[in-house]
């Protein structure tokens, strides 16, 4: 953990009280000069820290910028999703990133966020558009020990995190679309892109892509786009703090990826029936050429879809396009 990571650790923890400089100094091993030059570079980021000669540092106010030492110290007690965080400026997209790093052999938890994207994917060859600052595009790096046909369990539990995050950040309840939209009102707000390097009978790596609108504007998004996509910030009528945000999907999708490592994705999977509003809906779902339409009647152990055809017959579906029909 780096210095930066364990002052923002205690001022938070000291709440809207301040903390002396000779405990700080104390806790992690430096001297007091040195703690006042990382406030003064901490400050210099945008962090709104007061200092007292006799009372210490106090933490008033966090910019809304994606800091990698801060996103540390707000996740701090993640075991595996989140305990590595790098933040780049701007990127092509953090799924190929996050590729490399797979290929470098870091340890899965690792989660790279970017600022902007100049060229964000989403699925089914589609663009992600990723403007600086007014969203939360990251990637995340795991290794789970499971068959390559389990991995959409992974994809249903980022959608349930970010379901939980969102509600709980931002007081809006969205829905869930299967497998990996997240919906405010019927309008897309954010998504997932699962990318997979496996053998025939396990998964090598695996590369949670999570994308979310978070404080643009209805008109900031291109015209194309502004039926059928919004942001949390139009929602929920006020700017949201991105970090706070992101912290809140790693602690969920930490907690969510123990609970299936555990093979517990019984539990996951009975949350997420109980959010997608797509189970119990009569849907359309395009796979490449094939259109298949019928009731979606649940989930199955793998995390994909049963839909129960117009012909009667059961069909396990592990991706496509869906459409809610009326
Ligand atoms: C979708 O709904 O189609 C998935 C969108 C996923 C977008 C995210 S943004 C971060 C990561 N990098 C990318 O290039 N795509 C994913």
């Amino acid at each position: 953990m780096t210095t930066d990571t364990r002052i923002l650790i205690a001022l938070r923890g000291a709440g809207t009280g301040f903390v002396s400089g000779a405990e700080l100094s104390q806790q992690l091993g430096i001297t007091r000069a040195a703690i006042w030059a990382r406030i003064e570079e901490l400050r210099k980021l945008g962090y709104d820290i007061a200092a007292s000669p006799h009372q210490g540092y106090r933490l008033i106010s966090v910019p809304d910028v994606l800091h990698a030492d801060d996103l540390l110290s707000l996740v701090q007690g993640n075991k595996v999703v989140g305990r590595d965080i790098r933040v780049f400026e701007e990127t092509a997209s953090t799924n190929d990133v996050v590729e490399k790093l797979a290929r470098d052999r870091v340890k899965e938890g690792v989660v790279v966020f970017a600022e902007s994207q100049s060229k964000g994917r989403g699925r089914l060859g589609r663009k992600w558009i990723s403007p600086p600052r007014k969203g939360l595009w990251f990637s995340v790096l795991l290794r789970p020990n499971l068959r390559p046909q389990a991995a959409t369990q992974l994809t249903v539990v980022a959608a349930t995190a970010l379901f939980r995050a969102i509600r709980d950040v931002t007081g809006v309840t969205p829905e869930i679309k299967w497998p990996n939209d997240i919906l405010i009102k019927g309008r897309k707000v954010a998504g997932v892109l699962t990318e997979l390097s496996a053998e025939l009978d396990h998964i090598n790596h695996l590369i949670l892509g999570i994308g979310v609108d978070v404080n643009q504007t209805a008109t900031e998004f291109p015209p194309e786009l502004r039926k059928t996509a919004t942001s949390l910030k139009a929602e929920a009528g006020r700017h949201i703090h991105r970090a706070d945000l992101a912290a809140a999907i790693l602690r969920e999708l930490d907690r969510d990826y123990a609970r299936i490592t555990s093979l517990d994705f019984a539990k996951v999977a009975d949350e997420w029936q109980q959010q997608c509003t797509t189970i119990g809906q009569r849907v359309a779902i395009q796979i490449g050429d094939r259109v298949i339409q019928g009731h979606a009647e649940a989930l199955d152990d793998d995390g994909a879809l049963l839909v129960r055809t117009q012909y009667g017959r059961l069909e396990r579906v592990i991706g496509g396009d869906v459409t809610l029909q009326k």
